[in-house]
């Protein structure tokens, strides 16, 4: 249950791909806030990868590590979050969150997202069989909604190097709010 008095969490959202861990990091650093990267901490508590994690307990065990700690964040001051690409359709972790939460949609084309992912892509169990191009599609197809309806700040990373993402984050961020008001 989220409480009154408590600065609000910036969480990332987006495809894998979309530059999640990279610019919760940024500005997490820039505002001075506690940066939790979900597959991090879940990975830490099962003691194995998060690839390791969907086969050998299921990706059911990987969604509710998810909302286990989703509901423990609910209790915390303002934390720059960046969850999985995944946890936007995994709606009870959603939920503990979204009223402590402004939602930053960093939006990128299944394309963009793929070429930005290179080799890493062998590190994400979802594309372990058939064709990545295909599973992106479908991941984006399948999730857009919930990308764009949770969103209260979106910004298109398609053309934009990394350090001019960056850029682009703090200002909005900046502009568009009071990081020290309570939700
Ligand atoms: C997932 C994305 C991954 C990781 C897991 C599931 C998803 O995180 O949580 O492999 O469902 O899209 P990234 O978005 O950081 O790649």
């Amino acid at each position: 249950m989220a409480q009154a008095g408590l600065s609000p969490h910036l969480v990332l959202i987006g495809l894998p791909g979309s530059g999640k861990t990279t610019v919760g990091r940024h500005i997490a650093e820039y505002f001075e806030r506690p940066f939790t990267d979900f597959d991090e901490v879940i990975e830490h508590r099962f003691r194995k990868s998060v690839s390791r994690i969907f086969t050998e307990n299921g990706e059911p065990a990987f969604r509710a590590a998810e909302t286990a700690l989703s509901k423990e964040l609910a209790t915390k001051p303002g934390h720059v979050l960046s969850p999985g690409g995944g946890w936007i359709a995994n709606r009870e972790a959603m939920a503990h969150l979204r009223s402590r939460s402004r939602i930053i949609y960093l939006r990128v084309s299944p394309a963009g997202a793929l070429q930005r992912l290179g080799q890493d892509i062998a590190s994400r169990p979802l594309f372990d069989t058939g064709d990545p191009t295909e599973t992106m599609q479908m991941l984006y197809d399948a999730r857009r909604r919930f990308y764009e309806e949770a969103a209260d700040l979106t910004i298109d990373t398609d053309l934009l190097g990394r350090d001019a993402l960056l850029t682009k984050v703090v200002g909005l961020v900046s502009s568009a709010w009071d990081l020290n008001s309570d939700v």
